[in-house]
């Protein structure tokens, strides 16, 4: 025994690391040492439920006091959610209408100013975006939303599309009330540029519908009232045709890419993602609370 401990040790006993070992790998868990969610998942998600009265349905976004928030209800189902991360290849937004973008760096660090996020982050995404969307002439980023547990945003638990074919349109006449004529008459898309701020995501992932599993006749219109003007979401109804997705532990540096609207018929029949966050059984115990940035685009070209 004594013997053996003076003599040198063969090289190739120096390296540590071993195939059996049963430490979880680093990319299994988060900073907080916990296991991040991943694989296939069975979860509730909230579809449409038609108002009880019949009356056509509607969204306050500044409800009254007093006044019902939404005049129509949910319909919880049990869906199963297939895990992207590895697959990414796949989907692409001509043809599922969302798409994946991985090791994107940013200037931008904090996201606590407006006028920061404007003026450092915008600009990444509009190169983003230029850079890869087919046929973009030119991007119009119109309006972010920062989502943190200790803020007023929270993670949206209702399947919905933001916009339909009317409110698109409308938001190429607000947003470019000089050429809107002219922009109309071309390609334009609502392209959603979404983020995690402290990933990796362990909760409340965004579970997005493939479009080609979508039928029309599922998207129900909604009028939704700003205090100043009505513009139109879409809720969905479920369909046991439809094929969910969610991107496991999506990253700092992951981009979820959301195509809400295209005025080209011809790609994807009116492609368009049905998306909503949903509670994952899986989160573990204490895991951070999912901070995000979504920044919606106006592509035209
Ligand atoms: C969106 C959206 C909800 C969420 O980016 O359009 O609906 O929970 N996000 O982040
Ligand atoms: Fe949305």
């Amino acid at each position: 025994m004594t013997t053996t401990a003076s003599l040198p040790t063969p090289a190739h006993q120096l390296s540590t690391p071993s195939t059996t070992t049963t430490q979880p790998k680093q990319e299994d868990v988060n900073f907080q040492g916990l296991p991040i969610p991943r694989g296939p998942v069975t979860a509730a998600l909230s579809f449409y439920k038609a108002p009880e009265d019949g009356a056509p349905p509607h969204n306050y976004v500044e409800p009254a006091p007093g006044v019902p928030q939404r005049n129509w209800g949910d319909d919880w189902e049990e869906v199963t959610l297939n895990d992207l991360r590895g697959s990414e290849s796949k989907f692409t937004l001509d043809h599922n209408a969302f798409d994946t973008y991985q090791n994107i760096q940013s200037a931008e660090h904090d996201f606590t100013s407006d006028a920061r996020i404007k003026e450092v982050y915008y600009p990444e995404v509009e190169k983003l975006l230029l850079d890869n969307i087919q046929g973009a002439q030119r991007v119009l980023l119109f309006d972010h939303t920062i989502r943190r547990p200790t803020g007023n945003r929270n993670p949206v638990t209702r399947v919905h599309i933001d916009q339909t074919p009317l409110s698109a349109a409308e938001r190429v006449k607000l947003h470019a009330p000089d050429d809107a004529d002219a922009l109309l008459a071309g390609r334009y898309r609502i392209i959603n540029v979404w983020r995690p701020l402290n990933g990796p995501v362990m909760g409340f992932s965004l579970a997005v519908a493939d479009s080609q599993t979508v039928e029309d006749e599922d998207l129900i219109p909604i009028e939704h009232r700003y205090p100043d003007r009505n513009g139109q979401t879409a809720a969905v109804r479920y369909n046991k045709g439809q094929k969910w997705y969610y991107w496991s532990g999506m990253g700092n540096e992951d981009r979820l890419l959301l195509k809400c609207f295209d005025s080209d018929e011809t790609v994807g029949q009116w492609g368009r993602v049905p998306h909503t966050a949903f509670r994952d059984p899986r989160t573990p115990e204490g895991a951070v609370g999912r901070e995000s940035i979504e920044v919606r685009a106006l592509v035209f070209g």
